[in-house]
């Protein structure tokens, strides 16, 4: 039989596979991506999607924060042999000096309680021309035809996990959310920067 996690890392891994073409439209579009070198990904699951991105991008470095410690463990298989350190815990397990030049939180900060939390330890372990690529499902817009019954229910489960955890923000006020902090986080640097 085969255990939650390996489902999961296959479920990953379609995912990413199913998306990642399209979502190289952003990528090629951003100049502080092209120019980054040092890149976290936060809430990496397994790691598959960073790998398929190091693979594009020979010349950055990555650093995967996964708190699934079984998934993390699959991570560092699908590391090698690409420049990718699997740390296993949260962003704060991560070294408080570490200075990234771009973060990815894909499918990420919907499982986040304080997303502002998280916002502000991005602010104080980024670079000062650092971005932060933010890919979330928006849930009020999802449906499948024909019917799954068991991804919808999961689905919904998954839902009511969130709400459970206080996550009650939709995405759209999420991005809203961010937008002001990045106000405030230029607020910051321009303070600790003259
Ligand atoms: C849906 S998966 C996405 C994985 C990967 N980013 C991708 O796109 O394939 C979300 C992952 O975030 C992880 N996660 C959620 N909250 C986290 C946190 N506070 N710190 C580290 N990892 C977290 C979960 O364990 C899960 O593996």
């Amino acid at each position: 039989m085969r255990t939650r996690d390996a489902i999961y890392d296959d479920l990953l891994r379609y995912q990413a596979e199913l998306s990642f073409d399209f979502e190289q439209a952003f990528y090629r579009s951003s100049d502080v991506w092209r120019s980054a070198r040092r890149v976290l990904d936060f809430g990496a699951g397994n790691c598959y999607y960073t790998r398929k991105l190091a693979e594009k991008n020979p010349e950055k470095t990555f650093v995967c924060v996964e708190r699934d410690a079984a998934l993390a463990r699959r991570g560092c298989g699908w590391a090698n042999p690409y420049k990718i350190e699997v740390v296993t815990g949260h962003s704060r397990t991560v070294a408080d000096d570490a200075a990234f030049d771009f973060v990815v939180a894909r499918h990420a900060m919907s499982y986040l309680a304080d997303r502002a939390a998280f916002m502000q330890w991005v602010v104080h372990h980024t670079t000062s021309t650092a971005g932060l690529l933010t890919i979330d499902a928006d849930d009020s817009k999802f449906f499948v035809r024909p019917a799954l019954p068991l991804l919808e229910a999961g689905n919904e489960d998954f839902k009511k996990d969130v709400r459970a955890s206080g996550v009650i923000v939709t995405f759209a006020r999420c991005c809203r959310r961010v937008e002001a902090i990045r106000v405030l986080s230029s607020t910051h640097r321009s303070a600790d920067c003259p």
